[in-house]
């Protein structure tokens, strides 16, 4: 017994050893060289930016901290990704926008003009249909989407789901909920809260020497043919970049096809663009990428078509990701794979007649449409400084004054930023959600908590250096730079999550503050059947990380997803 005592005073003085040493004023000799960064200014004002999920979650967690926030969203709600809308976004640009365009050129003002500056337009009324819905950017989802992970795990832990809420969740269902938080908060769009500005798309993101400023754009339709645009000026002490990981799309550059584009007009869609299956009727479609979209899409799209080719290529990456293989064993049998297209044709006089040649030799024919479901790019056209296309996938800059490190290079990853979320070089500019493989709508809680309590001054941040050996540490660890850089998965899911419990909670112990609580261990057992119904034969995805947080090792059940029994277990009303 004395052993045990012993033993427990020696690891809890160990441990208190441990929290001095983190958490110890500066010692004398320190003085110089403070183990904590501290703010280049006091931080009373924030914008987010985004009334998606995370934009919502992080404006509850700064105002209920005591900021003044404003919300910007370009849509005329809230919802994000989530609000479906028949109207679908514009024909996405081939070859891709230049990155520092990403998915709008900015619209500014003249130099000179006085804020808030107002003018008004007259079109015809399709031109002004045009602009109203670049403006908004209806957004990348189809009439017929479900969760692709099941409600208890994928909902705001102050409002759970209702018992009885099946796990399967239609877009509907998850825009309404998005939107009741909204209205919980006062920050609905008809909320009236003079804080929040919807229809709002901002423009331009800019560092002074003290803080930063904002500019915005409002559109209104003030009848069909008249639109209204108001500029808005404002400064704000930090910025929070809330804007999804989903907004300019990702098109491959492949040898010949800018000229299809241009022949076949309507014929090549990227993913974000589908909506209904009974347009593909009767054709035949080819969709290259079989990830979610790709795959989800031509599930549904091959109940209506001819035929429908899907072309892979190698899953070459190494490090933790998305397997192609848990995708494809999704794909029903009747689609047909095939490999990676090296090059389109010259275009014939029609598409039928046009041909595309893969990188195996073979040539396919007798196209009806093209659909990419290649993925999307991180592009952030309001903040035109930090993106330097030039560095391409793995150039780098060196760390010295006057070089600003970048945020984007080609748009397949972010750079500079310390646990994925604060701007290294300025820790006032921080971005939700910027990972995949984690859950947006608990993760966004984590990160929006963490950042409430640095800019309030109730927890400690690591100074310039630390923060960036910390990212150098991550490079390292994920292989370097590219598509899978922000990937997350399982362990790094859970890993962070419990950095960001330890980290938080020690701070509310010393500085005060709201704790934060773990997600609840049930959620590995949720995934696991979710993913044994979803993904097929467990065998197969013995060692994969799921994306639902959760590494399957040995799964104990032993059922395909087909079984009536894991049917029922998974979306009956148990929960
Ligand atoms: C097809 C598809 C299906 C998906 N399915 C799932 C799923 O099943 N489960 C899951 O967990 N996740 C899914 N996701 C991921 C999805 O992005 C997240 O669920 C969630 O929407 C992320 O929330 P967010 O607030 O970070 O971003 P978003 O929901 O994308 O919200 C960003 C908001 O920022 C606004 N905005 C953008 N730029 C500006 C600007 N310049 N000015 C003002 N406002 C701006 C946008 O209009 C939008 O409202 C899916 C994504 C896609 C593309
Ligand atoms: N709820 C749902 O049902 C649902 C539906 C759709 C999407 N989503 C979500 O939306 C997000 C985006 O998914 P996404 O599928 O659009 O994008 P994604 O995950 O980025 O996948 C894009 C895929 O396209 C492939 N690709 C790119 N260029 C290619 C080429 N030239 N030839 C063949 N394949 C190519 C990529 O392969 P490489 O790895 O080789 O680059 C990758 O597999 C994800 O978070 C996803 O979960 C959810």
């Amino acid at each position: 017994m004395k052993q045990v005592i012993f033993v427990a005073f020696i690891s809890s003085a160990l441990v208190a050893g441990q929290y001095q040493q983190q958490q110890q004023p500066l010692s004398s000799t320190r003085k110089s060289k403070p183990d904590h960064y501290k703010l280049k200014w006091p931080v009373k004002k924030v914008a987010v930016i985004g009334a998606g999920v995370g934009g919502l979650i992080s404006y509850r967690e700064f105002s209920q901290q005591g900021f003044e926030v404003d919300l910007y969203e370009r849509e005329g709600v809230a919802g994000g990704n989530w609000h479906y809308t028949d109207e679908a976004p514009l024909d996405a640009p081939i070859p891709n926008a230049p990155i520092v365009v990403g998915d709008y050129e900015p619209s500014l003002p003249s130099d000179g003009v006085t804020f808030p500056y107002t003018r008004e337009w007259e079109t015809d009324s399709e031109t002004a249909a045009f602009y109203r819905r670049a403006h908004r950017a209806p957004k990348p989802i189809w009439a017929s989407l479900k969760s692709n992970a099941p409600a208890p795990i994928q909902q705001i832990r102050e409002t759970p789901w209702p018992k009885g809420t099946e796990w399967e969740l239609p877009h509907q269902k998850l825009s309404r909920y998005i939107r009741a938080f909204a209205s919980w908060h006062g920050v609905n769009a008809n909320d009236e809260n003079p804080n929040t500005f919807y229809n709002t798309r901002v423009e331009h993101v800019e560092r002074s020497t003290t803080g930063w400023s904002l500019i915005s754009k409002e559109l209104i339709a003030t009848s069909a043919n008249t639109t209204r645009a108001t500029w808005h000026k404002r400064n704000y002490d930090a910025v929070v970049v809330a804007t999804g990981r989903y907004n300019a799309p990702n098109i491959p550059n492949i040898e010949g096809l800018a000229e299809w584009n241009q022949e076949f007009p309507g014929k090549l869609r990227h993913s974000r663009q589908y909506r209904l299956p009974e347009v593909y009727k009767d054709k035949t479609v080819l969709i290259v990428g079989a990830a979610t979209s790709g795959g989800e899409i031509a599930r549904e799209v091959v109940q209506y078509a001819k035929k429908v080719y899907v072309s892979v290529r190698e899953d070459k990456f190494r490090g933790p990701h998305f397997p192609l293989i848990d995708f494809l064993r999704r794909l029903p049998g009747n689609v047909t794979l095939i490999g990676e297209i090296g090059s389109f044709d010259q275009p014939a006089s029609s598409i039928e007649q046009s041909k595309i040649h893969l990188v195996n030799g073979t040539t396919i024919s007798g196209l009806d449409n093209v659909i990419f479901g290649t993925g999307f790019r991180y592009t952030y056209p309001f903040l035109p400084q930090y993106i330097n296309s030039s560095l391409g996938t793995n150039g780098t800059l060196p760390r010295v004054e006057g070089v600003t490190q970048p945020l984007v290079t080609d748009g397949t990853h972010l750079r500079s930023l310390y646990l994925d979320a604060f701007y290294i070089p300025d820790p006032t500019l921080l971005f939700i959600n910027a990972n995949f493989g984690m859950q947006s709508f608990t993760y966004a809680e984590f990160v929006s908590l963490a950042a409430a309590k640095v800019w309030s001054g109730t927890a400690d941040f690591p100074t310039t250096e630390a923060q960036w050996a910390w990212y150098d540490k991550a490079v390292e660890d994920r292989l370097g730079f590219g598509r899978q850089f922000q990937f997350y998965g399982a362990q790094r899911t859970q890993e962070a999550l419990r950095f960001f419990v330890g980290w938080l909670n020690d701070a509310a112990v010393k500085y005060g503050g709201r704790q934060i609580e773990n997600l609840p261990v049930e959620n590995l057992e949720i995934s696991k059947i979710w993913s044994a119904a979803r993904w097929g034969n467990p065998n197969h995805s013995s060692s994969h990380p799921s994306n639902l947080g959760v590494r399957i090792v040995a799964p104990d059940i032993t059922i395909d997803g087909s079984d009536p029994a894991v049917q029922d277990w998974v979306y009956s009303e148990w929960w």
